[in-house]
């Protein structure tokens, strides 16, 4: 199979697309051949060899697949050949999914079902797990709250978006252009604010009438996450999801205490393997939403795989809007 490949870190150019021999299913495990496989930040990130965790060369990288059950190894009865599946790789375990196949164990397949579109079935399972996870286990938003999404228009900041207004809250958007603002409002954004333009500290102050916003989606830090920190509301709660501006802000704890608020860390990945029994009930509700047109993931581009370099390079030049995918055949 054709797949690319990380011979050491470096840039996006150096990634080779190569062959490989098919994978062979162990005991407990399915073969997939992909038809959608999902670009993702921290993709990018572990090719650098800026990820927290770094896996033994060579690899492939890509923790995200959708595809055809094609082979079923020994004991594997929760599944048969040609269902329609989405799967989580597992970074430094599984090999990756930007490849024509992949090899997982069946019990974490999430099912997909003939009715979601394979590029749509991708964004749902990084992204929109993310946004959903944070919102729901980790604020425990509440209706009638005010929601700040940062990186409003990226992978996970627009799902963020789209999820907050499913929740019932208030949703202000920021991001930095004309067309990213447009497409937050088109996911449902009530208000969208270039915070390359405005002060976001003041911005949050004026939409919130002065008391301060009560959770904060942040895929970005930096700069963001301080002027954020200066503009919760009491109790509110400020996720740290990652760092897309480059800088891991440094946070004054005697912020959290006089204005009573929480950071609150989120790790999708940790999450699925630490809880895949509320991640699966996630997902449920997840696919639920997009089966009733609640949710509706954007697809900015869908390349070959063979293009992985040039899509990585799109999401780190701050060019990509929603998701993108690459597809294998
Ligand atoms: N915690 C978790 O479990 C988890 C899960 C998935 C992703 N992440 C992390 O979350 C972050 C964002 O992921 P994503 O999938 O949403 O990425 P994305 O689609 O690339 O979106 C990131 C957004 O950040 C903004 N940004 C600000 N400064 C940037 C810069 N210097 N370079 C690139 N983007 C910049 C961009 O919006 P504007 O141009 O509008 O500012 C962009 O739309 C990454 O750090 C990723 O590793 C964390």
């Amino acid at each position: 199979m054709r797949a690319i490949i990380c011979n050491k870190f470096g840039t996006f150019e150096e990634l080779k697309f190569s062959t490989l021999p098919d994978p062979i299913p162990g005991p407990g495990q399915v073969v997939i051949r992909n038809t959608a496989i999902g670009v993702n930040y921290p993709d990018g990130l572990l090719v650098q060899g800026l990820y927290q965790c770094k896996p033994t060369f060579p690899f492939v990288p890509g923790i995200e697949s959708v595809g055809e059950v094609i082979a079923l190894g020994e004991g594997v009865d929760s599944c048969r050949k040609g269902d329609k599946v989405a799967a989580v790789l597992q970074i430094g375990q599984d090999a990756g999914s930007y490849a024509e196949q992949v090899v997982t164990s069946s019990k974490q397949l999430i099912h997909l079902g003939a009715k979601v579109n394979d590029a749509d079935g991708c964004a749902l399972i990084c992204a929109y797990s993310t946004a959903h996870h944070a919102l729901k286990q980790r604020a425990r938003l509440q209706p009638g709250e005010t929601l700040a999404v940062l990186g409003a228009s990226g992978a996970t900041g627009l799902a963020a978006v789209e999820i907050g207004k499913v929740m019932g809250a208030q949703v202000l958007a920021f991001a930095s252009t004309p067309e990213k603002l447009a497409l937050a409002k088109d996911h449902g954004a009530d208000q969208a604010v270039s915070y390359l333009e405005h002060d976001l500290c003041e911005s949050l102050k004026k939409l919130t009438s002065g008391q301060g916003v009560d959770v904060v989606f942040d895929p970005v830090g930096g700069d963001s996450f301080d002027a954020c920190s200066r503009s919760m509301a009491w109790n509110g709660r400020l996720l740290v999801i990652g760092f897309a501006s480059g800088r891991i802000p440094k946070f004054p704890t005697n912020l959290a205490l006089v204005k009573g608020f929480s950071v609150v860390g989120v790790f999708w990945g940790s999450f699925v393997r630490q809880q895949p029994h509320i991640y699966r009930e996630n997902m449920a509700e997840l696919l639920g939403w997009y089966r009733t047109g609640k949710v509706r993931p954007h697809i900015a581009a869908t390349m070959p795989l063979s293009d992985a370099p040039k899509a990585l390079a799109q999401v780190f030049g701050r060019k990509s809007m929603g998701k993108i995918i690459l597809d294998p055949r």
